[in-house]
Order: C-alpha cells, then structure tokens, then sequence
C-alpha cells in the first residue's frame, strides 16, 4: 500500500451505517470473475446504497472509481460495479501500473440524491477499506466530490488536495492517441482533417476530446441525453447533433463512445457505419464475443481498457514514492499508442481480436505476478 494512503485513519462507522460482506452472495453471478471481495454499505437515515468491488489486489492495492449513478435495482447496481472492477484490473495490467483493480458504485441520482451526509457516510465506509481500496471520481462523481472525501480519508485519489486534480484531460489524451493510432491502422494515415467522428456523450471526457478532434480537424457528429451540452456542441466545434439512439447508426469514420458502457452488442453491433470504434467509455462491449462481431464485419475496435487509462495512470502517479509528477503521468500516456501497436500486430499475427489480444497480455502479467509472489512464499 503506497505510504499516503497507508496513513492510519478512524474506521469507526456510525451506528446508523450498516457494511456487509457479499462476496458469497455474488459467486453465482455471471460477471463474479473471481472477485476478491465485495461489500455492501447501507445507511437508510443518510441515503447511501453503495458497493465497493475489490476484483484482484495482486499487482497492487485496487484501485478504481466511485459511480453515482440511478441504477434502477440493486442487482443492476452490482452486475455494473463488477464488470467495472474486473475491467480496472486488466486496465492496471495492461497499462504496467502497480495496481490491482476495484469499483464502487453509490445508488443515486446525481444530479438530486447526492447529499453531503450520503457522502460523510460513504467516507465512513472507505474508511473501513483503506488496506485494500483506493478511489477516485467516475461518472456522477465531481472533483469537489472527491475532495470531499479525501478531506475524511486518506484512499481516495485524483483530488485536488494534493492530489492530480481531475483525471479527465488526461484520459481525454489517451482517447485521442489512441484513436489517431486505430485510424493510422484502418486508413493508413493518422490525419483526422476531415474524418467523421461520431461521439456519444460530452462530460468531461466527450468534451475535451471533441476540442481535441475538432483542433485536428475533424467533422464530429455527437449526442448527449444532456440536450445543453449538444447545443453547445453544436455551437463551439460546428457538430451535427443526432439523437442518442441514432448515433451508432450515425454516417461516421470512427464511432467513440464516451458515455456508458454496453454499447456495442448483438443488437447494435450490425448497425454501426464506423469502421473504428475507440472510446473512453469502460466495458463498451456488452459481452467479450462482441469484439468477434466487430472483427466479422471489418470493424477495428481499440480496447476501451487500454486507451482510456490515462486517468487511472494519471492518479497511479500520485501514489509514486516522490509524488505526482505531471509530466511523467504524461510521458506514460504516450505510451499507449506503442501498446496499441502491438495489440494490433499480434490480432493481425494470430487471427484473434484486438479485445482478445488485450485481455491475454494482461492476464500474462498477473499470472506472473501471481508466480512471483507464490515462489516468494
Ligand atoms: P461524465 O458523467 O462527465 O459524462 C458522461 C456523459 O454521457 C454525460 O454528459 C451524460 O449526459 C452522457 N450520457 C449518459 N447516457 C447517455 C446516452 N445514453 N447517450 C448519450 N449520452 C449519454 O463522465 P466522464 O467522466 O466523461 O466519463 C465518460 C465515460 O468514460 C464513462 O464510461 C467513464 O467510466 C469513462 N471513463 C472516464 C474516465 C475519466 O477520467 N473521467 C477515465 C476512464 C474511463
């Protein structure tokens, strides 16, 4: 554990905050994946139904981010933080970072259920996990939120106490590197002038990749549920704005999803026009197949994981013996073009996806991990 955080803290929860281990009660579900651990944080007086994922610590503590998000029932809830936490396992392998991986998700709307006393008990909860657990923000998650919390715990990154302040530019950077590598493999040439990039949703991440492509000269198509964000759109990069349920049928070059995960499935996997999807969203395909629905129809997918890590490599850097150091945060995100590259020979070599191709060298890492620590013991 990375000696900021290992800083002891008071775990002692209020009464009214009842933390409850499920990890049995998940074993039998489809997205379980060998998660190491999973707890349940309910408090009825202060409003939070949150639930940590702790999939694998043996690269290094987890680490992910807080969803605040309406899921409409708690089994609902649960499926989304484990394929999130198991997603930022192979997202901390595969980008070398000397993480494990974790989620939580907080049941809320964001926009009205977020209160100060749903947080401070959230806190709490964190509070009993710092051994293990390192947040950080996701969607529906705001810095001043995450400062919120660090101001009560010490595991909680990507703040602005201290910290690396919002991950969001960063991963934004990745997402462009990343797209500009896919599109150098598809059309033979890195130029954007031109190409039509169709992105749905403009948060943070959407947002800032938009400015990026549209300095390069792209011609963006977007949508958002927010209709202000679309108008603005429209507005400050000249896009055309297509409804939500319209954009993966969009006329584009590139499809980037930067909203919600399971995206890309059976269903609209046969509708996309795209030929390259690279995005920010974690876990767009709905299932591992798709990525083979993808290659079956020439479609060339760069795995979310990898090029949308810039924020979690961003925060790693906080947790770094000398602390965070910008630059380097930077100079590894640039990487992330070398590793896509390979990824992109190797599915060419073998015959196998990009997705595939991504998960076994992640999973080579932690296997040899794993070996190392076992040898040790
Ligand atoms: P955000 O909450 O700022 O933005 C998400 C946007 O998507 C919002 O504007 C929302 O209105 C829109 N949206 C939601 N459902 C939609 C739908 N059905 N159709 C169109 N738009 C929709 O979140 P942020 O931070 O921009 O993250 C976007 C995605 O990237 C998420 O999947 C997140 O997990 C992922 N990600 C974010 C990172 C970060 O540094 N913020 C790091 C790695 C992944």
């Amino acid at each position: 554990m990375p000696e900021r955080i290992r800083k002891t803290v008071e775990a002692v929860p209020s009464a009214s905050l009842s933390i409850r281990d499920i990890t049995d009660e998940a074993r039998n579900l489809a997205d379980f994946a060998a998660h190491e651990r999973i707890v349940l944080g309910e408090d009825r007086q202060r409003g939070l139904t949150a639930i940590v994922a702790i999939h694998s610590t043996v690269l290094g503590p987890a680490l992910g981010g807080t969803r605040i998000w309406p899921f409409p029932t708690r089994g609902d809830a649960l499926t989304d933080v484990l394929r999130l936490s198991h997603g930022m396992t192979l997202k901390a392998a595969i980008s070398e970072l000397p993480l494990g991986g974790g989620k939580a998700v907080i049941v809320a709307d964001p926009r009205t259920g977020k209160t100060p006393q749903m947080l401070e008990a959230y806190t709490e909860m964190l509070a009993t996990l710092t051994e293990s657990f390192i947040t950080a923000e996701d969607v529906g998650m705001t810095l001043d939120d995450a400062d919120f919390l660090r101001a009560r715990t010490p595991n909680v990154t990507g703040t602005s106490i201290g910290g690396s302040g919002n991950p969001s530019p960063i991963t934004a950077e990745g997402v462009f590197l990343g797209l500009k590598t896919a599109v150098q493999r598809r059309f033979g040439s890195d130029t954007l002038d031109g190409l039509r990039i169709a992105v749905q949703g403009l948060g943070a991440v959407g947002w800032s990749l938009c400015e990026k492509l549209h300095a390069a000269g792209a011609k963006l198509v977007v949508t958002d549920i927010d209709t202000r964000r679309v108008e603005a759109a429209v507005t400050e990069f000249g896009a055309r704005k297509t409804a939500p349920d319209a954009i993966l049928t969009a006329d584009a070059d590139v499809f980037a999803p930067c909203a919600l995960g399971g995206v890309l499935s059976e269903q609209t996997i046969p509708g996309l026009k795209a030929t390259v999807v690279a995005g920010s969203a974690n876990n767009q395909l709905a299932r591992p197949q798709d990525a083979k629905r993808l290659k079956s129809r020439g479609i060339l997918y760069a795995p979310d994981y990898l090029i949308n890590a810039g924020g979690l490599i961003n925060v790693a850097a906080e947790l770094a013996p000398g602390g965070y150091d910008r630059d380097a945060a930077f100079a590894k995100v640039r990487e992330i073009p070398v590793t896509l590259t390979r990824i992109f020979d190797r599915a060419e070599e073998t015959g196998a996806t990009t997705g595939e191709v991504a998960r076994t060298i992640a999973e080579e890492r932690i296997a040899a991990a794993l070996r190392k620590r076992q040898a040790a013991a």
